[in-house]
């Protein structure tokens, strides 16, 4: 039998990765967080000083330090940095003003790319992006596009963050998920789309479990 695979996008925090996360758990099949992959890019140009609009220094980097993706404790998804774990440190506001940018990058998204369709022919998974389900595995069993009001993603990321010791005012962070949202859609490499043949579930108002549990049903897995 093949493997299951499962994608899901949409915009910034309309609460897919913790979704990911508890269908990945609930099927003990592997989540594969995207997204930190991104991050873990930008966490290198932090750490190396390159700049974000500078590909071919951030092509330099990639082939220099080894980025490695990994299944962590509990159904995490690790990101490691020349053997060092650094999934804890990729949702600061540093990384975070710099990912969508760099991002953009035709090169850098190609490696990833290439790093993600790897993972899903190793074994069963879901995925969680912006352009799974166009780009990354346009032949995925199930796609799924979650999206929430603003308001809710900018109040969900900002407790997200608090939760981490993170401070910044609620206003501020919704500016930054909007201007996010617009430049992740409308770059010209893979922007963030709704494959046509993703189903759309609209997370507002709906607590994790209620959206896992449409996601089963669809699936047949409830
Ligand atoms: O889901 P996230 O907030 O961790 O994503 C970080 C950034 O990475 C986001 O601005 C868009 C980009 N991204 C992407 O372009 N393609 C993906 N498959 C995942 C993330």
């Amino acid at each position: 039998m093949g493997y299951l695979r499962i994608a899901i996008d949409g915009p910034a925090g309309a609460g897919k990765s913790t979704v990911a996360k508890e269908v990945a758990r609930r099927l003990g099949i592997l989540y594969v967080d995207t997204g930190a992959m991104y991050r873990g890019v930008a966490w290198l140009s932090v750490e190396y000083r390159v700049q974000v609009a500078d590909e071919e220094g951030l092509l330099q980097l990639l082939s220099a330090h080894k980025l490695t993706f990994a299944r962590g404790q509990s159904g995490s998804f690790e990101v490691s940095a020349d053997g060092v774990v650094i999934t804890h440190l990729l949702r600061s506001v540093e990384v975070s003003e710099r990912v969508s940018e760099l991002s953009a990058h035709p090169r850098v998204r190609e490696i990833l790319t290439e790093r993600q369709r790897q993972l899903s022919h190793c074994e069963s998974v879901v995925m969680d992006g912006r352009d799974i389900g166009t780009v990354v595995m346009p032949d995925a069993d199930y796609k799924f596009f979650l999206t929430a009001d603003l308001a809710e993603r900018a109040r969900r990321r900002h407790a997200e963050l608090e939760a981490k010791g993170f401070r910044g005012s609620l206003a501020q962070l919704r500016e930054t998920i909007a201007a996010r949202d617009r430049r992740d859609s409308n770059r010209s490499v893979a922007p963030l789309v709704k494959a046509r043949d993703a189903i759309e579930i609209d997370s507002t108002g709906k607590t994790v479990a209620e959206v896992c549990d449409e996601i089963l049903r669809v699936l047949g897995r409830d």
